[in-house]
């Protein structure tokens, strides 16, 4: 069985979708109100659930642990984007960023780990982004959320290795998804740029020449997952098309 948190849209449904079509059993939650019928439409199970809530994480596993027996996958997707410069930034925007982005990891994550340890395996895939490594003005919020999830990826890592329970991070970079292109129309407006313009600056930007997939995103939570990767624990891997590169 496998979670995906935020799996109704972006990138966790890209991952839902490839883990589905690879045979496993898929659990998303999210806090769209689609989410059972978007769930439904990929074979997968949804839940209205909060991952920013512990207690909605919690019941969540419970839950999906009580109908198959071992959780063997768990994405720790959900997120959101926003931000604005430090001297701008409100204590509720900030307050709200911490929690859906790294709150919702923690509590993703603990959760996970008290399940695989219980049953004695599993793999878990948190999500940062290239911002926790290298935040641009704006993102301190984001940026610091992001890099909040590097370290707990690494904390938990070097926690759950004697028992063979794997756990590494994938930090997206310039991703073809609604939050990015959110944050493309936020970035054009404060630069007076149209939205064509600020579009063409990012993707030139990226050494690959295009943005990221859903579905590039999918193979890697695939391959992170898997036996394949079965000596690999505790690694933030950038999937950036080479945006990020020292
Ligand atoms: N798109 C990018 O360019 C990009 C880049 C770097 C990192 N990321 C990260 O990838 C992850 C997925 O982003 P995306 O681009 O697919 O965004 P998206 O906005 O397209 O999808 C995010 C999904 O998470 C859900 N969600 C939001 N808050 C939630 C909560 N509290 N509980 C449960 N579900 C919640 C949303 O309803 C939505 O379905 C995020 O953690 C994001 O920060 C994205």
């Amino acid at each position: 069985m496998a979670i995906v948190t935020g799996g109704a849209n972006g990138l966790g449904r890209g991952a839902a979708e490839r883990l589905a079509q690879s045979g496993a059993r898929v659990w998303i939650s999210d806090i769209d109100p689609r989410v059972e019928e978007i769930a439904a439409e990929i074979g997968a199970v949804g839940r209205l659930s909060d991952a920013s809530n512990a207690a909605h994480v919690d019941d969540l596993f419970a839950e999906c642990l009580a109908e198959a027996g071992t959780i063997d996958i768990v994405v720790a997707n959900a997120g959101m984007g926003g931000g604005a410069p430090v001297v701008d930034l409100s204590d509720e925007l900030y307050r709200r960023i911490m929690a859906v982005n790294l709150d919702s990891v923690f509590f993703t994550c603990r959760a996970a780990a008290r399940t695989m340890l219980a049953q004695g395996s599993g793999s878990i895939v948190t999500v940062s982004s290239v911002f926790g490594r290298d935040a641009p003005a704006g993102s301190s919020a984001y940026g610091a959320s992001k890099a909040g999830v590097i370290a707990i990826t690494q904390s938990l890592a070097k926690e759950l290795a004697p028992s063979g329970i794997r756990v590494n991070c994938i930090s997206p970079g310039h991703m073809a998804t609604e939050l990015y292109w959110s944050a493309l129309r936020r970035r054009a407006a404060a630069s007076g740029r149209s939205f064509e313009e600020t579009t063409e600056d990012e993707r030139t930007q990226v050494k690959l020449g295009r943005f990221g997939t859903p579905e590039d995103f999918g193979e890697l939570v695939a391959f992170l997952a898997s036996d394949a990767a079965s000596y690999i624990t505790g690694q933030t891997v950038n999937l950036d098309g080479g945006l990020q590169m020292g």
